[in-house]
């Protein structure tokens, strides 16, 4: 999946996959995963999300990472009327935005350094994984549970359905546990069919719990 690809998507509206509100599902099943307390939240491919905003609202510092600079400059002009918010240089890679505790980073996630991880709590992962064919989404989850510090807990949507064409790519329970499972704890805790006209899909959210948080 090349950049330009997103890139394309941005450029001619076609972003199907934004929503208008709060993900439900987030509201629903974060108080679940995050009981312990505050912490940075890291959302990666983040687009223009409006999650961002209500997880900053619940106390966390957010870190939103995206390929693409109009949707970064989407989600900022949505946020701050008038004022535009200053960019900075980071890591020589990243054009970096930030207003109290929250902070997007556009650039590649996959050039994201490991210092960046450091501070991270929590991830929120809403159409990221599902956004990957199979050898990236195995690259992606490496990168993850390769760099985020002890104790981290992961937020996942996934989508389940029949067919290997996308994105979104189907990702099943036990693709899951296969990129995930020597780290975290996996609950799955939620499956709703969405309904579609031309084909059944699931939504499916996952609980990851750092096994040494649990130890
Ligand atoms: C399916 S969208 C999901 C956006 C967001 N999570 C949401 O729920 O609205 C995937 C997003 O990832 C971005 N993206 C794709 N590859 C990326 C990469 N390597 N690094 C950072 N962002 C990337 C795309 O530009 C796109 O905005």
């Amino acid at each position: 999946m090349h950049s330009e690809f997103w890139h394309k998507r941005w450029e001619t509206g076609r972003i199907g996959f934004h929503q208008s509100q709060v993900n439900a599902l987030l509201k629903r099943y974060w108080v679940a995963l995050q009981s312990a307390g505050e912490g940075r939240v890291l959302v990666p491919l983040c687009g223009k999300s409006l999650d961002m905003i209500w997880l900053r609202e619940q106390g966390h510092e957010v870190t939103g990472v995206e390929l693409n600079a109009q949707a970064c400059e989407a989600f900022w002009q949505a946020q701050s009327s008038n004022d535009s918010v200053p960019i900075t240089l980071y890591q020589g890679a990243f054009a970096c935005r930030e207003v109290e505790g929250l902070r997007t980073l556009c650039g590649d996630f996959f050039a994201l350094p490991v210092d960046e991880f450091n501070s991270i709590a929590w991830v929120y992962d809403r159409a990221a994984l599902i956004a990957f064919p199979e050898a990236m989404r195995r690259r992606y989850a490496r990168k993850l549970s390769k760099q985020l510090p002890a104790g981290v807990g992961i937020l996942l949507i996934t989508l389940e359905f029949e067919g290997c064409e996308g994105p979104p790519f189907a990702v099943s329970e036990a693709e899951v546990h296969e990129l995930y499972g020597e780290r975290f704890e996996i609950q799955r805790c939620h499956s709703v069919s969405l309904e579609r006209r031309d084909a059944e899909r699931s939504e499916v959210v996952y609980l990851l719990r750092d096994r040494m948080a649990i130890a």
